[in-house]
This record gives structure tokens, C-alpha cells and sequence, in this order.
């Protein structure tokens, strides 16, 4: 099937979906038709399935459009219509917590952060913390000045919340600075990041940098891993094992979750484990939505399949999702059936590795 093809294939689908949605819209409108009825069909008519189709549309679009669009749907209908940095800085916190709880000292030392997304708020936290500096790459430069202001001013306005989720991690010199440098209205995205020592490559890929060898202490993500191909995941942490120095740690955050059941709950996080992989390319494989399905004993044999030691882990059991899979009712894949209940029904971990 060529491109095209298999693009108008995914685009009927998605619009059939999207025509009965209308019609049960249409169908709650018409006050002759049995309300039940409508609410029945609306029912039946899974929200994710509509997103998927909206992502997938945009996705098709050339670059600068399908970007613009991407990021005019999220700040009108998403999750930017209100910018609250405090989960991204979080997210920056408990990376350095599992840092520490190796018995390492991350102050001063150099952090390498893959996926940086819209905001450069994870080495921000990291810097807020006593980093030395913060390599962060991405290939898609989706950063934007705007919601970094807006992040400062939140942070600005919000000190004590923001200086308690940091506790007595937080260096309050450099966070009065930060929040000085908030103040003046016309303050750029370039002078933000050379303030907090963050470098941002966009467009870079982090499985081919370019930078030399021996010079990063921790190669970090949060919810990253899960959108990259297995093949190209091999790549990344292959680079990463030439960037690292001596004694340094990988702690990556990956969520194994269906993305769709975060805003459909209708559907469990296990979801989409009964696609088979063309189906699940018609509906996820974009560049918004792309996720891997790889689960925790997959992730464990690419770590290990890279030269490097398990340290540890933190999968987040779910016995709701076990009993799910052990009951049959999910029709799962032949992907993943042969594996067991406990390890399908993970929904996300921890992995924290040194190269071996
Ligand atoms: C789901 S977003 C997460 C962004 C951010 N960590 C956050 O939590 O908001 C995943 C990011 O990884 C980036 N990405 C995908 N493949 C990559 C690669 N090979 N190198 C660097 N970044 C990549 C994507 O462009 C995207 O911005």
C-alpha cells in the first residue's frame, strides 16, 4: 500500500467514526427522536477515536502549519489553555529524588534531558536545584517563548507553593534570580535558558547529537520513551553510553499507558493492546501520537540489550487492569499474548541503569 493509500485509508475510517458522532450529535438536537437513543449512540462513539482522527488530520499537514494548528488546538481545547508549570516542575523533582537515592551528589553536575517539549521546565527544576548545566534536545522545536513567560509569572506569583514542592532541594538564591529575571516584561527565551545554564538543540536528535564524548552525569526523560520506535530508543541510550562519564546514571520515567484513556475514560489503560499493529498505526501512528507499546519486560530487555546495569525500578502495578487481562475479556493482540497478566497490566516505571 503506498503512502497515500494507507493515509486515505486511516482518514475514511476515522471519517465514518467522526460521521456517526455527528449524527448522534444531530440525533440529541432532534427533540422527535427518543433521547435515549442518541445518548445510546453517543455513547457507543468513543471519544479517543475522534481525537485520534483530529491529530491525524493535523499531523498531515506541512511542517509550519501542522505545528501552528497543533499548538492553536491545544492552547484553545488542550492542555495549555491555562499554563501551570508546577507538574512539569515536579516531574524535574522526582528525577533528582531517584538521583539521590542512589547515593549520588547532582549538584554542579551536568544533566542530558531527551524530549524537551513545550516548556524547558524539568531543567529548570534541575537548575532550581543546584545543577551544573542541562543539555536538553528535541526533534521537534516545539518550545515557546510565550508559555515560558507565562510559566515564570506563574512562578512568580505562586512563590511559596512553588518553593514548598522543592522543599529543601531548592537553592533560593538562584530561584529569587529566576523570578527577578520574570519581572522584566520584555526578558527573552534566550536569556531564560542561558540564565538557568539550559542548551537547547531543536531540531536534534538525541541518537545522534554531535556532541563529544565523556560529558554528561545523568541522561534523563519523563514520558518520552513510549513515542520512540524500539529501534531508535537502541540509539538514543547508544549515544547516551558514549556521552556519559564514568559513574553516571540513566533514570528515565516511561508511561506504558494507552494516551487516548488520559482524556477518555471510557476506555482502560490497557486499551490498546487489543490493535493489531495496522490498526494501531491507522489510529496512533502520527507524530502527535505515536506510542510504542512496548511494556516493562520489553523496556528491561533494551536496557540490557544496550550494555547497561539495572539499578532499579518502580513499576506501578494496577491488579484492576490483571484481573482485566486474566478475565479474557480484552481480545489481546497476538503481540502480547503470550505475555503474563502482571507484566501487561504495568502502567508505567522507573528505570534507572549505569552503563556496564
Ligand atoms: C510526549 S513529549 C514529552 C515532552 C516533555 N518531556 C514533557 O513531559 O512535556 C515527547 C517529546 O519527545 C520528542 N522526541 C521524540 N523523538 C526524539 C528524539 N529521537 N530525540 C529527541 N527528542 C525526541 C518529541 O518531539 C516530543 O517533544
Amino acid at each position: 500500500m503506498s503512502v497515500f493509500e494507507s493515509w486515505s485509508f486511516s482518514i475514511n475510517r476515522q471519517t465514518e467514526e467522526l460521521t456517526r458522532l455527528w449524527l448522534a450529535v444531530n440525533l440529541t438536537l432532534d427533540e422527535g427522536f427518543p433521547s435515549h437513543v442518541a445518548t445510546l449512540e453517543m455513547n457507543s462513539i468513543m471519544k479517543w477515536k475522534l481525537k485520534a482522527f483530529i491529530q491525524n488530520t493535523v499531523a498531515y499537514l506541512p511542517d509550519e502549519t501542522s505545528y501552528s494548528m497543533y499548538y492553536w488546538i491545544q492552547r484553545h481545547f488542550g492542555g495549555l489553555r491555562r499554563v501551570n508549570p508546577t507538574r512539569k516542575l515536579q516531574d524535574g523533582i522526582n528525577t533528582w529524588k531517584r538521583i539521590l537515592q542512589q547515593n549520588q551528589k547532582p549538584i554542579g553536575k551536568v544533566f542530558f534531558e531527551v524530549g524537551t517539549g513545550r516548556m524547558p521546565l524539568v531543567p529548570m527544576a534541575f537548575w532550581l536545584m543546584g545543577a551544573g548545566s542541562t543539555i536538553t534536545v528535541d526533534v521537534n522545536p516545539y518550545m515557546k517563548e510565550q508559555l515560558v513567560r507565562e510559566s515564570l509569572q506563574y512562578m512568580a506569583k505562586h512563590r511559596e507553593p512553588i518553593a514548598k514542592l522543592f522543599g529543601s532541594l531548592l537553592d533560593t538564591a538562584r530561584f529569587d534570580s529566576l523570578l527577578a529575571l520574570a519581572q522584566r516584561p520584555s526578558c527573552s527565551l534566550a536569556e531564560v535558558l542561558e540564565h538557568c545554564k539550559v542548551k537547547y538543540i531543536a531540531p536534534g536528535d538525541a541518537a545522534k547529537t554531535g556532541l563529544s564524548e565523556n560529558q554528561i552525569d545523568y541522561h534523563t526523560s519523563y514520558t518520552v520513551f513510549e513515542h520512540i520506535p524500539r529501534e531508535i530508543l537502541q540509539a538514543i541510550l547508544t549515544e547516551g553510553n558514549r556521552l556519559m562519564r564514568p559513574g553516571g546514571l540513566f533514570v528515565h520515567r516511561i508511561d506504558y499507558s494507552d494516551h487516548f484513556s488520559h482524556s477518555d475514560k471510557s476506555i482502560s489503560a490497557i486499551n490498546f493492546l487489543q490493535f493489531n499493529e495496522k490498526l494501531w498505526d491507522q489510529y496512533a501512528g502520527n507524530r502527535y501520537m505515536y506510542q510504542n507499546r512496548l511494556r516493562h519486560d520489553d523496556y528491561l530487555q533494551l536496557f540490557e540489550s544496550v550494555g547497561q546495569r539495572l539499578l532499579a525500578t518502580e513499576p506501578d502495578r494496577n491488579s484492576k487492569l490483571a484481573e482485566l487481562v486474566q478475565s479474557g475479556a480484552l481480545a489481546l493482540d497476538d503481540r502480547f499474548k503470550s505475555k503474563p497478566a502482571d507484566i501487561l497490566s504495568i502502567t508505567g516505571s522507573w528505570i534507572i541503569t549505569e552503563k556496564g
